[in-house]
């Protein structure tokens, strides 16, 4: 289980000059953990450097450096609409197999909640109700269950039913 974090870890809001870094690193996620994600890596796959630098402008993005290689991801979004806009959703949360279990998830998401809280008043995600891993992240991480959506996800003739979490920041 997660020791205290490497030393060299280093997590950090990604920017245009990290396309590259942000492009390895999501489509690394995309092609290990297929069932954690809405997007395939053969839909990315072919997209540009440039497209990838675009899209990691558009959003916030954080990358996981160990040793100065990224490792992990995890992306952040505040909801639009006037009524929304004191909620944000964690997305595409994605630690590289080989570094598992070190405590990189538990900075990502730290990273993400630290930011949140300067803009949002509550984080929502939703996750695979089979994702052992992840739930237990979320849940050390405060994450509350507050609802199960059914079939959220149809892969070929398959669904899967998705947990949805949420954490309020009052004391962040
Ligand atoms: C889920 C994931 C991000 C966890 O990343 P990680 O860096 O290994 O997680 P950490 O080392 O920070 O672990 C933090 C906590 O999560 C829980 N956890 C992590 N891996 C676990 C596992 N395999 N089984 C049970 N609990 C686990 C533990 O509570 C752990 O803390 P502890 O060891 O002190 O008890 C990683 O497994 C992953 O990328 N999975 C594939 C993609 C994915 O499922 N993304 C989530 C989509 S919603």
């Amino acid at each position: 289980m997660a020791m205290s974090a490497p030393h060299s870890l280093l997590v950090r809001h990604l920017g245009p000059d990290d396309a590259r870094d942000y492009r390895d690193i999501r489509l690394a996620a995309l092609k290990n953990a297929p069932d954690a994600f809405g997007s395939t890596y053969e839909e990315e796959h072919t997209l540009s450097v440039e497209a990838f630098a675009k899209q990691v402008e558009a959003t916030t993005v954080f990358g996981a450096f160990l040793d100065k290689q990224i490792r992990g991801m995890a992306g952040f979004a505040r909801q639009q609409g006037r009524k929304s806009t004191h909620k944000g959703l964690i997305w595409a949360m994605f630690v590289a197999p080989t570094v598992r279990g070190q405590g990189v998830g538990l900075a990502l998401v730290e990273a993400a909640l630290k930011h949140a809280a300067t803009i949002v008043e509550q984080v929502t995600l939703k996750v695979v109700t089979d994702n052992v891993a992840a739930i237990a992240l979320y849940e050390a991480m405060g994450f509350k269950t507050y609802g199960i959506e059914p079939k959220a996800l149809k892969v070929g003739n398959g669904y899967a039913d998705e947990l949805l979490m949420v954490r309020f920041l009052d004391d962040l």
